[in-house]
């Protein structure tokens, strides 16, 4: 088993040593992407109105702010503390907190929404029981689950980013085994995207989301 210090610390290093270039590039969420939108926007409407959310491995904090607009309390982590110093400087407003998503400082049952958007990205496959597990805990019965990542099988490693040297492997994913895994740790499935990728905004490939739910308490 790949050791949890090891690939969280290369995320982190590779978060604060791209963090400027990554904000300018990623900062907004971008207009290519409206079906993105539509998604976090469907997330919050299941929420609701007022509901508590963690966004984890937020970065500089786009889809903390555009959730934020859309009603909710939501509230920002993330490992890379040159990404949080840029979520704060964006969004003055909002709460952004240093942890790792893997080991949430979080109480039982006490969120009605976690999102990971493009942040399992760097968790090797036999971690993700253990991540999902966490993200079941800290939920409310009822609560919702959704997750952003990218589509297909080949892992991408980089070695070099906005010109800096560097080391990060991106795992890409098929929605359907990452839906079992969420099944696994106790979820219910609620919708499954799939988006063509954006080549003028340099997706190489599909963009997969998934909302599950974590079932609420039923009356004995
Ligand atoms: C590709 S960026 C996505 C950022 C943001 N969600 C967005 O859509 O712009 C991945 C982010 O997840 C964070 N991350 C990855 N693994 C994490 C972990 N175990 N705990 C907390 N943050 C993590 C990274 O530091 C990075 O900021």
């Amino acid at each position: 088993m790949t050791d949890a210090a090891d690939f969280v610390t290369e995320t982190r290093v590779f978060y604060d040593t791209v963090a400027e270039e990554y904000a300018d590039h990623f900062g907004d969420l971008r207009p290519g992407t409206p079906l993105d939108r539509g998604v976090l926007h469907g997330f919050a409407g299941l929420v609701g109105e007022g509901g508590e959310v963690a966004d984890l491995g937020c970065g500089p904090g786009r889809v903390t702010a555009y959730l934020a607009s859309q009603g909710l309390s939501v509230f920002g982590l993330d490992l890379s503390e040159s990404m949080l110093a840029i979520a704060r400087r964006e969004n003055p407003g909002l709460r952004f907190v240093r942890g790792s998503m893997l080991e949430l400082d979080v109480p039982d049952s006490s969120l009605d929404g976690v999102v990971s958007w493009y942040s399992i990205i760097h968790t090797p496959e036999e971690h993700l029981p253990a991540l999902f597990a966490g993200f079941h805990r800290v939920l409310r019965p009822g609560g919702h689950l959704l997750l952003g990542f990218q589509f297909g099988d080949e892992p991408r490693r980089y070695e070099e980013a906005f010109g800096h040297t560097v080391s990060l492997t991106f795992l890409r994913r098929r929605p359907e085994h990452v839906a079992a895994l969420l099944r696994e740790a106790g979820f219910t499935l609620r919708a499954q995207t799939l988006r063509e990728p954006d080549a003028a905004g340099g997706e190489p490939v599909a963009q997969a989301s998934i909302v599950a739910r974590k079932p609420p308490e039923t009356a004995v």
